[in-house]
């Protein structure tokens, strides 16, 4: 039977298969259901900066009987209906599930001002889970800052976390750099012991009823994992940080896609939500019959073996996928019945 082992920032995981940062997490009923599946980790849900801003502004409001409470709090969670857990609360929750399950359990910070990231990624650490995961979740609302500030700002919040943490560090980012991969290059020069690729931002979206936006949220599908394939393929054998692909990873096809491209590991959230837990199992498993299938003994066996590194083939990622696509589109798109 093959050997489903690999190893993500430094720590032994049993399988490629980790279950990513959502609400589920917060449940030590399915984080449990979730280890019983066979997830090989799990990233616990994100801390908020806006839950410890709260958190401060409650105790200035009780030294100062501030009176615009209630403002600053819709300003803070604009939709919540609840008062969000305490940044107190979070920890010890976090604490419970990670005395909850036994496969490693990493926390996932999602900080604006380096205090605030340094601070919260010591108290996380001293709850004694095995590695942490920065959420780089930067949606810049104005033209005015530049590229570089935004980039050098998160290398810095890395460096420091990292000077203030003994357990491995993740950078889990969004595609949308200038460079992503000189990004990503600077990250790991700044020590940076995974990268997951990619989060998945929201968007708005707007009901022409109403005439007024809307807020969904819409779970991924495989389609989403192209992107995540494409840096992953790019990256195998030019960092020596993990790779973790995440979004629209559903199946065991998907998962193997990445490993092939030269993932790590792999995160899965939408596939949780959409088919249960014990779609964890059928990973596995179909991982396994894949490689056995394929005389794979180990993951090591395949992984990057479709990365632009390793590939002879480089066309898909490059420039030249794109021409390809424009200069023979005329009969690609015949398959589509309107044009044939
Ligand atoms: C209900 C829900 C809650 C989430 N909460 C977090 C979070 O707290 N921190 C985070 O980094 N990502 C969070 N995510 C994003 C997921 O971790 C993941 O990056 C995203 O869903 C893409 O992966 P997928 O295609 O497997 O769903 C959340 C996603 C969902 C659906």
């Amino acid at each position: 039977m093959a050997d489903l082992r690999t190893r993500y920032m430094g720590i032994e995981l049993k399988n490629p298969i980790i279950a990513g940062a959502s609400n589920m997490s917060t449940d030590l009923h399915k984080l449990r259901q979730l280890e019983e599946a066979g997830v090989a980790a799990i990233v616990y849900k994100s801390l908020f900066e806006e839950q410890v801003q709260l958190e401060n502004l409650e105790l200035y409001e009780r030294k100062t009987e501030y009176e615009h409470r209630h403002a600053e709090q819709v300003t803070l969670f604009p939709n919540s209906e609840s008062v969000p857990e305490s940044p107190d609360d979070y920890l010890l929750n976090l604490r419970k599930a990670r005395e909850a399950v036994s496969v490693p359990l990493f926390a996932s910070l999602n900080a604006i001002s380096e205090e605030v990231w340094v601070e919260y990624a010591a108290k996380a650490a001293a709850t004694g889970i095995d590695g942490l995961e920065l959420n780089f979740y930067s949606l810049p609302d104005e033209s005015g800052t530049d590229r570089q500030s935004i980039e050098e700002r998160q290398i810095d919040t890395l460096s420091k976390v990292k000077a203030a943490v003994k357990i491995p560090v993740a950078v889990k980012l969004t595609p949308y750099y200038t460079n992503t991969l000189k990004f990503i290059s600077g990250l790991d020069k700044a020590g940076a012991d995974a990268v997951v690729i990619f989060n998945r931002l929201l968007q708005p979206d707007i009901d022409i009823f109403t005439e007024k936006h809307t807020m969904p949220y819409n779970l991924s599908s495989s389609e989403d994992n192209r992107l995540p394939l494409r840096f992953t393929g790019m990256l195998f054998g030019n960092v020596k940080a993990s790779v973790c692909s995440s979004t629209g990873i559903y199946s065991a096809n998907d998962a193997i896609k990445m490993i092939l491209a030269g993932a790590d590991a792999v995160q899965v959230v939408s596939t949780l939500y959409r088919n249960g837990v014990d779609v964890v199992k059928s990973l596995t498993e179909e991982i396994g019959k894949w490689m056995d299938g394929h005389g794979y003994a180990d993951i090591n066996s395949y992984r990057g073996k479709l990365s632009m590194k390793k590939s002879e083939n480089k066309l898909p990622y490059t420039r030249a996928q794109y021409i390809d696509f424009m200069m023979n589109s005329g009969d690609i798109m015949k398959k589509y019945r309107s044009l044939s």
